[in-house]
This record gives structure tokens, sequence and C-alpha cells, in this order.
């Protein structure tokens, strides 16, 4: 794992050509003419979000206060890691190849991995040197003809990572998935999951129900009807059903709700224009477009098949599911929303702008809001329990889709870039957070149950860019002792791009 590849030698010159030397607008990368609408300068470490990591690091790191005992196995993160080739850098920071980390415990010590996933189109882009296929946010080279009816093709496996069955997946938001070594990080290969007869995009955010042990996924189809897929892998990975259902609009979304019999789908109203990603002319994020007045659609699919039901709700962008549940004729379901996706689409958005050096304020929040359809009465009642800045909303896996009284967040900070976590308490409304500071990117807390602990009882393990030092650092905290404080930190020596989301494996 220590030896240098070709590739990591790729991406350490693209590192030291740094944010500052690589001229790049929307105008180079889109083929477009819009000029980028000025905007102050982003703070220099805010751009380490977005700054190409070396891959391959594989050492015993800084470890500052104590190890809880107990605390053994391995938390797997993934997220963008590399944003440059052939001086054609990504113009958003949500889109790069796959690096997957891996933070190991074991005796009281720490020990730090990362590793590009090798995707098909990473291995090809390394040899060329150069970017050959398109991604959500930069069109493949070769103008209108090279993108003519290719729709957002080849697998970046940077979003989520999961250990299942014995093995550990990258995943994206197009197929395949990628199986890792959960030990050495290595690429093994790529996976079909759901019916290979099928054509789709996977989604990237998955559930792993814990009480049957199975797994749930969903991909969509864009056409001129949009299809969802609804997939379900039984706890020894063989396909159990796929089931494909006609979307009543075709929008993007991100992730899902599951409850014990229910796929929940949040047809969010960020409408993707089918006619600019087939023609060509348009990236997948272009093709977005918002009208939050069309309000959202909530669409129950049943586990086992059978007759659908739609609720309708009031506009609402949900990058990320908290959890959802069943409570008698109810379904309760806990997520982070925002009024309209300013942080996200549209070349003035904060994540566009900070790679292009620039920030760009997000006005809204993501609210911590909670849905309760009646199965009865049809009825959907919307309640925005917490009108705080928040992300990356977890419970604990041993919860998921079943009912929590818990949620654990990122919180805090500049909309969708948050500096803090909190603990949410559902039933009484007490929450506890605690903040880096407003010069700190933190990113999804994992939940890492304690050996032989009740539900609930357990650490989270965080992942911050510190602006003071510029470099990285996890943040360990007792799950039940959030406002307390991290009780350990494991220091980096450098820092690392944006990491998504993670996944907790005890030894
Ligand atoms: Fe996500």
């Amino acid at each position: 794992m220590n030896s240098i590849n070709p590739t990591r030698r790729d991406a350490l010159k693209l590192g030291a050509a740094g944010l500052a030397t690589v001229a790049v607008t929307a105008t180079g990368l889109n083929g477009t003419e819009a000029a980028l609408p000025t905007a102050q300068n982003a703070p220099e470490w805010l751009t380490l979000l977005g700054k190409s990591e070396i891959g391959g690091r594989d050492y015993a790191p800084e470890v500052e206060g104590d190890l809880p005992a107990g605390l053994t196995g391995s938390l797997y993160r993934n997220g963008p890691g590399l944003f440059e080739r052939g001086g054609v850098r990504k113009p958003h920071l949500l889109d790069g190849d796959g690096l997957v980390q891996r933070l190991s415990f074991a005796n009281g010590e720490a020990h730090y991995q990362n590793a590009f996933v090798r995707t098909e189109r990473f291995e090809k882009e390394a040899a060329a040197g150069r970017y050959l296929e398109n991604s959500w946010s930069l069109r493949k080279p070769g103008g209108l003809a090279a993108n003519f009816f290719q729709p957002h093709t080849g697998s970046q496996a940077g979003v989520t990572v999961y250990p299942f069955n014995g093995e550990l997946y990258a995943l994206d938001e197009v197929s395949p998935a990628y199986t890792l070594d959960p030990e050495s990080l290595a690429t093994i290969g790529g996976k079909q999951l759901g019916d290979p007869a099928h054509q789709f995009m996977i989604k990237a955010h998955t559930k792993i129900d814990p009480v049957t042990g199975e797994w749930l996924l969903v991909g969509v189809t864009h056409g001129r009807k949009m299809r969802l897929h609804a997939i379900v892998h039984g706890a020894d990975g063989v396909l159990k059903s796929h089931q494909i259902i006609e979307s009543p609009r075709q929008v993007y979304i991100h992730d899902f709700f599951a409850t014990e019999h229910y796929f929940v789908f949040h047809l969010q109203p960020l409408f993707i224009s089918m006619f600019g990603l087939l023609a060509g002319t348009s990236t997948y994020i272009d093709s977005m477009k918002w009208n939050g007045e069309e309000g959202t659609q909530v669409l129950l699919v049943p586990r086992d098949g059978g007759a659908t039901r739609t609720f309708e709700a009031p506009g609402a962008f949900m990058w990320h599911a908290l959890n959802a549940f069943e409570r008698g004729e109810e379904i309760v379901a806990d997520f982070v929303a925002y009024n309209a996706p300013d942080h996200f689409v549209g070349h003035d958005a904060l994540l566009y702008q900070i790679m292009q050096g620039k920030l760009a304020p997000a006005k809204e929040a993501g609210t911590l809001r909670r849905y309760r359809m009646n199965l009865r009465d049809g009825k959907l009642r919307e309640e925005i329990i917490s009108a705080d800045t928040h992300e990356f909303p977890i419970v604990d896996p041993r919860l998921a889709t079943l009912a929590h009284r818990i949620g654990y967040m990122s919180a805090g900070g500049l909309h969708a870039i948050n500096t803090g976590v909190k603990r949410f308490d559902f039933e009484t409304g007490a929450e506890q957070a605690y903040d880096f500071g407003a010069a700190s990117a933190v990113g999804e807390p994992v939940f890492a149950a304690k050996p032989d602990g009740g539900v609930d009882d357990g650490w989270l393990i965080t992942q911050v860019l510190d602006g003071a030092t510029q470099k990285s650092f996890f943040a360990i905290f007792d799950a039940a002792t959030v406002g307390a404080g991290p009780i350990a930190k494991v220091r980096l020596a450098y820092s690392l791009p944006i990491s998504f989301h993670g996944w907790w494996n005890a030894a």
C-alpha cells in the first residue's frame, strides 16, 4: 500500500499544481459562454475541500487523548478525492474520483489508509492522463458529437461505502458498484447489483434492514419517463426482488427512506431536462432545474410489491434521510431538507463556487424536518423540527427502518458546510451540539456501537477539516455526550478533501 503507482504520481503532480494555478472557468469546461458571477474569494482553508489527495496513505497517525477501550474495528469513508487531470479541473465540489479511507482501531492505537477506487474510467483516464468520460459536472471532450446521447456515464465510485456480506462496496450514482479488499482497500472490480437484465443508474444510498439483514437499494432510469428501481438483496447477497415503477415525474433524487414494509421515494421538484442531457449540451448537474412551487411527491412502494401510493408535500430539497418507521397508521420520516438547493445547483452555487476559489454563501438552511404520512386519510403533515442548518443525519444503524428516538448529524456554519456535530432527541426536543469553530468543515458523524451496549450506546466518529492548521483530523465523541466535545482526535499531517459518507465495521 505504500508503493507509489503511476496514478499516484499523476495525482501528486496535479496536487502540486494547486488551486490557484489551475485556471479554470465554467466557460472552459462546459463549452458554454455563461460567465460566472463575481463573488468574494473563499478562505484558502475552505478550498482544501476540493484539493486532490495523493492516495495510498498507510501509517499510524498521531492520537490526541485516549482512544476508548472497546473501540475496535474500522471506519470506512468515501468521497471525491481527485479533481483534476491533464490541466482540466472538475467545476463542482461534489464531482471527483472516489477516495476510500479506512481508519482502524485496535489495542488503543489508530491506523490510517486511503486509496482511490480503481474504476474502469479511473484506469483509462490515468493511463491517458486526461478525462475521457463525462461526469456530474463535466462533459467529456469532443463537443456535441461526443456527448450526444451520453448522459452521465462511468462510475467514479465516490459517494458511499458499505461493508455487506463480507464484501466492501463503493457506490456512486452510476452503475456498477465496485468491491474493494476491506483490509488493503485494493479495488477488486465492478459488481452489478440488482437484476443484471436491467440497465439503470444505481443510487449511492442504501439501507440495511437490521431485522432481516436485507440490503435495500434504489436506482433510476431516465428516458421519456423516469423509472424507479426498488431492489432487495437478501442477507446472503442473493437478489430477492427488483421492482420497476414508473415515476410520476423526472427528477433528481439522492437518498430515500425505508420502513419495515415500504420504500419511500422523495420526488423533490428538482426536475431533469432530458433534452439538454441527451443532446449533449448539458452536464447532469446543469440539466437540473428547481421548481419548488411544484411541491414534493412522496411515493410509497411496498417492499414486497403491490400498489404504490403518493403523498403531496411542500417543495423541499433533500440530500439525506435520517430514518423512517411505521407507527400505527402513520409513516414517520425524518430528514434534512432545504427550501431550495441554492448551495448545489447553478454556477453561482456555493459548491460550484468553492471550486473556483470563490465563496457564495447559500441562503437556504438544511432544516431538520419530519413528515407524518397517514395511510388512512392519505394526508402528509410536515413539521420543521429545527430551523438551524444541518446535514448528514444518521441514526444508530441498529434502528434503521425502525422507530428511533435519537438522531445525529453535522450542524452549524455555512449552509451545506457544517462546523459541528449535533445529537437530537426527537421525543423531548432536547439537543446537544458541539462546534469546532467557524474555520472548520465537519462531515457525517458515523455511529460505532459499543461492544455489548444497547441501542444508541456508542461513539460518533467524524472527519473535520481544521482551518487553523489546514489539516484534517477525526474526532471521536461518546454518542451520549456530544455536547461535551470529542474524547479523542486522530490528527493527520495533511488536509483531506470533502468526504461524504462512512460506515463502521466492528472487528
Ligand atoms: Fe449522500
